[in-house]
Protein backbone atom coordinates (compact mmCIF):
# COMPACT_ATOMS: atom_id res chain seq x y z
CA UNK A 1 0.00 0.00 0.00
CA UNK A 2 1.01 3.73 -0.78
CA UNK A 3 0.22 5.49 2.40
CA UNK A 4 1.20 9.15 3.18
CA UNK A 5 1.03 10.43 6.75
CA UNK A 6 -1.56 12.50 6.33
CA UNK A 7 -3.42 8.98 5.78
CA UNK A 8 -4.06 9.06 2.12
CA UNK A 9 -3.68 5.69 -0.28
CA UNK A 10 -2.54 5.91 -3.24
CA UNK A 11 -4.79 3.74 -5.54
CA UNK A 12 -4.38 5.82 -9.06
CA UNK A 13 -0.93 5.89 -10.71
CA UNK A 14 -0.43 8.45 -13.65
CA UNK A 15 2.55 7.20 -15.66
CA UNK A 16 3.73 9.68 -18.11
CA UNK A 17 5.14 8.11 -21.57
CA UNK A 18 6.76 10.93 -23.33
CA UNK A 19 7.69 14.82 -22.65
CA UNK A 20 7.07 14.99 -26.14
CA UNK A 21 4.02 17.27 -27.62
CA UNK A 22 2.50 17.93 -31.69
CA UNK A 23 0.87 20.85 -30.13
CA UNK A 24 2.16 23.82 -28.51
CA UNK A 25 -0.70 25.49 -26.09
CA UNK A 26 0.37 28.92 -25.08
CA UNK A 27 -1.02 27.76 -21.59
CA UNK A 28 1.75 24.80 -21.49
CA UNK A 29 5.24 25.10 -23.63
CA UNK A 30 6.35 27.89 -26.00
CA UNK A 31 6.37 27.84 -29.85
CA UNK A 32 10.05 26.82 -30.62
CA UNK A 33 8.82 23.57 -27.58
CA UNK A 34 11.21 22.27 -25.41
CA UNK A 35 14.52 20.63 -24.91
CA UNK A 36 13.19 17.33 -24.80
CA UNK A 37 14.46 14.38 -22.37
CA UNK A 38 17.02 12.46 -24.17
CA UNK A 39 16.30 8.36 -25.57
CA UNK A 40 18.49 6.92 -23.01
CA UNK A 41 16.80 8.74 -20.31
CA UNK A 42 13.38 7.09 -21.21
CA UNK A 43 12.22 3.95 -19.36
CA UNK A 44 11.77 1.21 -22.13
CA UNK A 45 7.99 -0.17 -22.67
CA UNK A 46 9.91 -3.10 -20.82
CA UNK A 47 11.09 -1.04 -17.50
CA UNK A 48 7.39 0.87 -17.99
CA UNK A 49 5.44 -2.40 -17.52
CA UNK A 50 7.71 -3.75 -14.53
CA UNK A 51 6.83 -0.41 -13.06
CA UNK A 52 3.67 -0.93 -13.68
CA UNK A 53 3.71 -4.40 -12.51
CA UNK A 54 5.10 -3.64 -9.50
CA UNK A 55 2.96 -1.12 -8.38
CA UNK A 56 -0.02 -2.90 -9.07
CA UNK A 57 1.16 -6.53 -7.92
CA UNK A 58 2.67 -5.15 -4.61
CA UNK A 59 1.20 -1.73 -3.91
CA UNK A 60 -2.50 -1.60 -4.38
CA UNK A 61 -2.64 0.32 -7.44
CA UNK A 62 -6.10 -0.14 -9.03
CA UNK A 63 -5.97 2.50 -11.94
CA UNK A 64 -3.49 3.51 -13.95
CA UNK A 65 -3.46 6.69 -17.01
CA UNK A 66 -1.23 7.37 -19.48
CA UNK A 67 -0.35 10.82 -20.23
CA UNK A 68 2.31 12.81 -21.86
CA UNK A 69 3.65 15.00 -23.39
CA UNK A 70 1.53 13.41 -25.92
CA UNK A 71 0.78 9.42 -25.06
CA UNK A 72 -0.16 9.14 -28.44
CA UNK A 73 3.40 10.03 -29.70
CA UNK A 74 5.33 6.58 -28.10
CA UNK A 75 5.31 4.22 -31.00
CA UNK A 76 4.99 1.14 -28.18
CA UNK A 77 1.43 2.19 -26.64
CA UNK A 78 -0.59 -0.28 -27.95
CA UNK A 79 1.70 -3.36 -26.50
CA UNK A 80 2.26 -1.40 -22.95
CA UNK A 81 -1.64 -1.06 -22.77
CA UNK A 82 -1.92 -4.95 -23.93
CA UNK A 83 1.24 -6.24 -21.51
CA UNK A 84 -0.51 -4.34 -18.44
CA UNK A 85 -3.90 -5.81 -19.44
CA UNK A 86 -2.33 -8.94 -18.71
CA UNK A 87 -1.05 -8.12 -15.00
CA UNK A 88 -2.92 -9.29 -12.30
CA UNK A 89 -4.68 -7.83 -10.57
CA UNK A 90 -5.78 -6.23 -13.81
CA UNK A 91 -6.14 -2.07 -12.91
CA UNK A 92 -8.25 0.12 -14.68
CA UNK A 93 -6.30 1.98 -17.35
CA UNK A 94 -6.95 5.03 -19.14
CA UNK A 95 -5.52 7.44 -21.50
CA UNK A 96 -5.03 11.36 -21.38
CA UNK A 97 -4.49 12.88 -24.95
CA UNK A 98 -5.06 15.47 -27.29
CA UNK A 99 -6.89 13.43 -29.80
CA UNK A 100 -4.29 13.86 -32.27
CA UNK A 101 -3.62 10.61 -34.24
CA UNK A 102 -6.53 8.96 -31.90
CA UNK A 103 -9.08 8.13 -35.00
CA UNK A 104 -6.04 5.92 -36.05
CA UNK A 105 -5.02 4.50 -32.64
CA UNK A 106 -8.92 3.68 -31.28
CA UNK A 107 -9.92 0.44 -31.92
CA UNK A 108 -5.98 -0.83 -31.73
CA UNK A 109 -6.19 0.72 -27.90
CA UNK A 110 -9.66 -0.51 -26.92
CA UNK A 111 -8.73 -4.08 -28.47
CA UNK A 112 -5.62 -3.96 -26.80
CA UNK A 113 -7.51 -3.36 -23.41
CA UNK A 114 -7.95 0.19 -22.43
CA UNK A 115 -10.68 1.07 -20.67
CA UNK A 116 -11.59 4.67 -21.50
CA UNK A 117 -9.98 8.38 -23.10
CA UNK A 118 -9.89 12.12 -22.00
CA UNK A 119 -9.52 14.63 -24.48
CA UNK A 120 -7.90 18.04 -24.55
CA UNK A 121 -10.21 20.82 -26.10
CA UNK A 122 -10.27 23.74 -25.34
CA UNK A 123 -12.42 25.53 -28.25
CA UNK A 124 -14.62 24.60 -31.30
CA UNK A 125 -13.44 26.99 -33.32
CA UNK A 126 -10.78 25.89 -35.51
CA UNK A 127 -8.96 29.52 -36.06
CA UNK A 128 -9.16 30.14 -32.56
CA UNK A 129 -8.10 26.45 -32.07
CA UNK A 130 -4.71 27.43 -34.10
CA UNK A 131 -4.43 30.66 -32.30
CA UNK A 132 -4.15 28.70 -28.82
CA UNK A 133 -2.06 25.55 -29.72
CA UNK A 134 -0.37 26.98 -32.35
CA UNK A 135 -1.24 23.77 -34.82
CA UNK A 136 -4.05 23.74 -37.35
CA UNK A 137 -5.40 20.31 -36.51
CA UNK A 138 -9.09 20.76 -34.71
CA UNK A 139 -10.61 18.33 -37.40
CA UNK A 140 -8.00 15.85 -35.90
CA UNK A 141 -9.11 16.06 -32.78
CA UNK A 142 -12.83 16.03 -33.32
CA UNK A 143 -12.12 13.02 -35.41
CA UNK A 144 -9.95 11.55 -32.75
CA UNK A 145 -13.22 12.00 -30.09
CA UNK A 146 -15.88 10.42 -32.59
CA UNK A 147 -13.51 7.35 -33.05
CA UNK A 148 -12.60 7.01 -29.43
CA UNK A 149 -16.61 6.61 -28.93
CA UNK A 150 -17.44 4.78 -31.83
CA UNK A 151 -14.87 2.13 -30.24
CA UNK A 152 -16.56 2.17 -26.74
CA UNK A 153 -13.93 3.97 -24.95
CA UNK A 154 -16.46 4.70 -22.48
CA UNK A 155 -16.96 7.36 -21.30
CA UNK A 156 -15.25 10.07 -23.47
CA UNK A 157 -13.89 13.15 -21.36
CA UNK A 158 -13.40 16.46 -22.60
CA UNK A 159 -11.04 18.52 -20.74
CA UNK A 160 -11.25 22.48 -21.81
CA UNK A 161 -9.14 25.42 -20.38
CA UNK A 162 -10.47 28.39 -20.99
CA UNK A 163 -8.23 31.60 -21.82
CA UNK A 164 -9.25 35.05 -21.09
CA UNK A 165 -9.50 36.60 -24.36
CA UNK A 166 -9.44 33.53 -26.33
CA UNK A 167 -12.05 31.13 -25.94
CA UNK A 168 -13.77 32.17 -22.48
CA UNK A 169 -17.15 32.99 -24.03
CA UNK A 170 -17.56 29.61 -25.31
CA UNK A 171 -18.38 27.45 -22.50
CA UNK A 172 -21.61 27.40 -22.91
CA UNK A 173 -21.31 26.49 -26.72
CA UNK A 174 -18.95 23.53 -25.66
CA UNK A 175 -21.21 22.38 -23.08
CA UNK A 176 -24.11 22.11 -25.53
CA UNK A 177 -21.73 20.62 -28.15
CA UNK A 178 -20.66 17.70 -25.22
CA UNK A 179 -24.42 17.20 -24.35
CA UNK A 180 -25.23 16.40 -27.64
CA UNK A 181 -22.29 14.31 -28.55
CA UNK A 182 -22.64 12.26 -25.56
CA UNK A 183 -18.81 13.42 -24.41
CA UNK A 184 -18.55 14.21 -20.30
CA UNK A 185 -17.09 18.02 -20.50
CA UNK A 186 -14.63 19.23 -17.66
CA UNK A 187 -13.53 22.63 -17.28
CA UNK A 188 -10.08 22.77 -15.97
CA UNK A 189 -8.45 25.71 -14.25
CA UNK A 190 -5.42 26.98 -15.41
CA UNK A 191 -2.57 26.40 -13.00
CA UNK A 192 1.32 27.11 -12.89
CA UNK A 193 2.75 24.72 -14.48
CA UNK A 194 3.75 26.03 -17.83
CA UNK A 195 7.24 25.68 -18.97
CA UNK A 196 7.20 30.00 -19.59
CA UNK A 197 6.54 29.99 -16.21
CA UNK A 198 3.63 33.00 -17.10
CA UNK A 199 0.82 31.87 -15.12
CA UNK A 200 -0.49 34.88 -13.17
CA UNK A 201 -3.95 34.16 -11.00
CA UNK A 202 -5.69 37.38 -11.94
CA UNK A 203 -5.13 36.23 -15.46
CA UNK A 204 -7.16 33.02 -14.89
CA UNK A 205 -10.72 31.95 -15.38
CA UNK A 206 -12.19 30.65 -12.47
CA UNK A 207 -14.21 27.80 -11.19
CA UNK A 208 -16.91 30.46 -9.99
CA UNK A 209 -16.48 32.26 -13.77
CA UNK A 210 -17.01 29.51 -15.40
CA UNK A 211 -20.17 28.24 -13.37
CA UNK A 212 -21.53 31.96 -13.98
CA UNK A 213 -21.09 31.74 -17.47
CA UNK A 214 -23.01 28.15 -17.87
CA UNK A 215 -25.81 29.53 -15.67
CA UNK A 216 -26.54 31.71 -18.75
CA UNK A 217 -27.67 28.91 -20.01
CA UNK A 218 -28.47 25.99 -18.09
CA UNK A 219 -29.72 25.15 -14.71
CA UNK A 220 -26.99 23.69 -13.39
CA UNK A 221 -27.45 21.46 -9.80
CA UNK A 222 -24.60 19.88 -7.23
CA UNK A 223 -24.33 16.24 -8.02
CA UNK A 224 -23.07 15.71 -4.25
CA UNK A 225 -19.83 15.47 -2.34
CA UNK A 226 -20.49 12.11 -1.93
CA UNK A 227 -20.60 11.33 -5.46
CA UNK A 228 -17.07 12.87 -6.10
CA UNK A 229 -14.32 10.35 -4.47
CA UNK A 230 -10.98 11.63 -5.15
CA UNK A 231 -12.30 12.88 -8.43
CA UNK A 232 -10.97 16.23 -8.98
CA UNK A 233 -13.42 17.07 -10.59
CA UNK A 234 -16.91 18.38 -8.82
CA UNK A 235 -19.69 17.71 -11.53
CA UNK A 236 -22.99 19.63 -11.63
CA UNK A 237 -26.16 17.72 -13.07
CA UNK A 238 -26.99 20.04 -16.35
CA UNK A 239 -30.88 20.83 -16.70
CA UNK A 240 -31.95 17.78 -14.62
CA UNK A 241 -30.13 15.27 -16.57
CA UNK A 242 -28.99 12.61 -17.71
CA UNK A 243 -25.92 15.03 -18.59
CA UNK A 244 -23.01 16.31 -16.17
CA UNK A 245 -20.31 19.16 -16.48
CA UNK A 246 -17.24 18.82 -14.72
CA UNK A 247 -15.29 21.49 -12.99
CA UNK A 248 -11.60 20.93 -12.17
CA UNK A 249 -10.78 23.68 -9.75
CA UNK A 250 -7.26 22.90 -8.33
CA UNK A 251 -6.48 26.35 -8.02
CA UNK A 252 -9.55 27.77 -6.29
CA UNK A 253 -10.97 24.59 -4.78
CA UNK A 254 -8.41 22.32 -3.79
CA UNK A 255 -8.58 18.13 -3.37
CA UNK A 256 -5.84 17.55 -1.90
CA UNK A 257 -7.27 15.85 0.91
CA UNK A 258 -9.00 13.02 -0.97
CA UNK A 259 -5.79 12.92 -3.43
CA UNK A 260 -5.26 9.19 -4.40
CA UNK A 261 -2.19 9.36 -6.66
CA UNK A 262 1.17 8.58 -7.38
CA UNK A 263 2.84 9.66 -10.89
CA UNK A 264 5.72 7.90 -12.63
CA UNK A 265 7.30 10.40 -15.14
CA UNK A 266 8.50 9.59 -18.73
CA UNK A 267 12.32 9.37 -17.22
CA UNK A 268 11.46 7.12 -14.27
CA UNK A 269 11.18 9.50 -11.51
CA UNK A 270 7.98 9.24 -8.67
CA UNK A 271 6.64 11.93 -7.91
CA UNK A 272 3.66 12.61 -5.17
CA UNK A 273 2.00 15.75 -6.40
CA UNK A 274 1.58 17.65 -9.96
CA UNK A 275 3.44 20.47 -7.60
CA UNK A 276 5.98 18.61 -5.54
CA UNK A 277 9.66 20.31 -5.30
CA UNK A 278 11.76 16.69 -4.98
CA UNK A 279 11.31 13.05 -6.83
CA UNK A 280 12.32 10.06 -5.96
CA UNK A 281 15.27 8.22 -8.76
CA UNK A 282 13.06 4.95 -9.43
CA UNK A 283 15.19 4.28 -12.84
CA UNK A 284 18.19 4.25 -10.79
CA UNK A 285 17.18 1.49 -8.60
CA UNK A 286 15.62 -0.53 -11.31
CA UNK A 287 18.64 -0.03 -13.40
CA UNK A 288 20.82 -1.00 -10.91
CA UNK A 289 19.04 -4.45 -10.12
CA UNK A 290 16.81 -3.74 -7.72
CA UNK A 291 14.22 -6.38 -6.69
CA UNK A 292 10.26 -5.78 -7.21
CA UNK A 293 9.98 -5.60 -3.09
CA UNK A 294 13.01 -3.36 -3.32
CA UNK A 295 11.49 -1.02 -5.43
CA UNK A 296 8.03 -1.05 -3.96
CA UNK A 297 10.24 -0.25 -0.88
CA UNK A 298 11.45 3.03 -2.49
CA UNK A 299 8.60 3.58 -3.89
CA UNK A 300 6.57 3.77 -0.50
CA UNK A 301 8.74 5.89 1.01
CA UNK A 302 8.58 8.16 -1.54
CA UNK A 303 4.68 8.31 -0.56
CA UNK A 304 5.73 9.02 2.71
CA UNK A 305 6.90 12.01 1.89
CA UNK A 306 4.39 13.30 0.30
CA UNK A 307 2.97 16.90 1.31
CA UNK A 308 -0.44 17.79 2.45
CA UNK A 309 -1.41 20.24 -0.59
CA UNK A 310 -0.35 21.65 -3.79
CA UNK A 311 1.07 25.07 -1.41
CA UNK A 312 -0.42 27.23 -4.20
CA UNK A 313 -1.82 29.35 -1.23
CA UNK A 314 1.30 29.68 0.48
CA UNK A 315 2.64 33.35 -0.28
CA UNK A 316 6.35 31.49 -0.71
CA UNK A 317 4.68 29.25 -3.40
CA UNK A 318 7.24 28.19 -6.12
CA UNK A 319 6.29 26.38 -9.57
CA UNK A 320 8.25 23.06 -10.18
CA UNK A 321 11.17 23.07 -11.64
CA UNK A 322 9.17 20.77 -15.03
CA UNK A 323 6.62 22.24 -16.76
CA UNK A 324 3.50 19.77 -16.83
CA UNK A 325 4.05 18.59 -20.41
CA UNK A 326 7.47 16.94 -18.67
CA UNK A 327 5.55 15.91 -15.14
CA UNK A 328 2.70 14.49 -16.97
CA UNK A 329 -1.09 15.63 -16.76
P1 LIG B 1 -10.68 11.12 -14.37
O1 LIG B 1 -11.64 12.10 -13.76
O2 LIG B 1 -10.52 9.87 -13.60
O3 LIG B 1 -11.01 10.83 -15.77
O4 LIG B 1 -9.25 11.76 -14.36
P2 LIG B 1 -8.62 13.19 -14.24
O5 LIG B 1 -9.61 14.25 -14.40
O6 LIG B 1 -7.80 13.22 -13.05
O7 LIG B 1 -7.61 13.17 -15.45
P3 LIG B 1 -7.06 14.12 -16.55
O8 LIG B 1 -5.77 13.53 -16.96
O9 LIG B 1 -8.08 14.33 -17.60
O10 LIG B 1 -6.78 15.47 -15.83
C1 LIG B 1 -7.66 16.55 -15.86
C2 LIG B 1 -7.02 17.76 -15.21
O11 LIG B 1 -6.83 17.51 -13.84
C3 LIG B 1 -5.66 18.11 -15.80
O12 LIG B 1 -5.51 19.50 -15.91
C4 LIG B 1 -4.74 17.58 -14.79
O13 LIG B 1 -3.52 18.21 -14.79
C5 LIG B 1 -5.51 17.84 -13.52
N1 LIG B 1 -4.98 16.96 -12.50
C6 LIG B 1 -4.72 15.65 -12.62
N2 LIG B 1 -4.18 15.18 -11.50
C7 LIG B 1 -4.08 16.21 -10.67
C8 LIG B 1 -3.57 16.37 -9.37
O14 LIG B 1 -3.07 15.45 -8.74
N3 LIG B 1 -3.65 17.60 -8.83
C9 LIG B 1 -4.18 18.66 -9.49
N4 LIG B 1 -4.22 19.84 -8.87
N5 LIG B 1 -4.66 18.56 -10.72
C10 LIG B 1 -4.61 17.35 -11.30
N1 LIG C 1 -3.18 24.15 -16.18
C1 LIG C 1 -4.28 23.38 -16.27
N2 LIG C 1 -4.44 22.41 -17.17
C2 LIG C 1 -3.45 22.24 -18.04
N3 LIG C 1 -3.33 21.37 -19.03
C3 LIG C 1 -2.11 21.57 -19.60
N4 LIG C 1 -1.46 22.56 -18.99
C4 LIG C 1 -2.27 23.00 -18.01
C5 LIG C 1 -2.16 24.01 -17.03
N5 LIG C 1 -1.09 24.78 -16.91
C6 LIG C 1 -4.37 20.42 -19.35
C7 LIG C 1 -4.41 19.98 -20.77
C8 LIG C 1 -5.00 18.60 -20.67
C9 LIG C 1 -4.72 18.15 -19.27
C10 LIG C 1 -3.86 16.96 -19.15
O1 LIG C 1 -4.12 19.24 -18.62
O2 LIG C 1 -5.23 20.82 -21.53
O3 LIG C 1 -6.38 18.59 -20.86
FE1 LIG D 1 0.70 19.26 -25.72
FE2 LIG D 1 -0.96 18.92 -23.67
FE3 LIG D 1 0.94 20.76 -23.51
FE4 LIG D 1 -1.09 21.14 -25.24
S1 LIG D 1 -1.25 20.99 -22.96
S2 LIG D 1 1.12 21.42 -25.69
S3 LIG D 1 -1.56 19.10 -25.86
S4 LIG D 1 1.26 18.56 -23.60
Amino acid sequence: MLIDTYGRVATDLRVSLTDRCNLRCTYCMPEEGLSWLAKPDLLTDDEIVRLIGTAVGSLGVTEVRFTGGEPLLRRGLVDIVERVAALRPRPRMSLTTNGIGLARTAAALKAAGLDRVNVSLDTLRPDVFKTLTRRDRHKDVIEGLEAAREAGLAPVKVNSVLMPGLNDDEAPDLLAWAVEHGYELRFIEQMPLDAQHGWKREGMITAEDILASLRTRFALTPEGADTRGAAPAERWIVDGGPHRVGVIGSVTRPFCAACDRTRLTADGQIRTCLFATEETDLRGALRSGASDEEIAAVWRRAMWGKKAGSGLDDPAFLQPERPMSSIGG
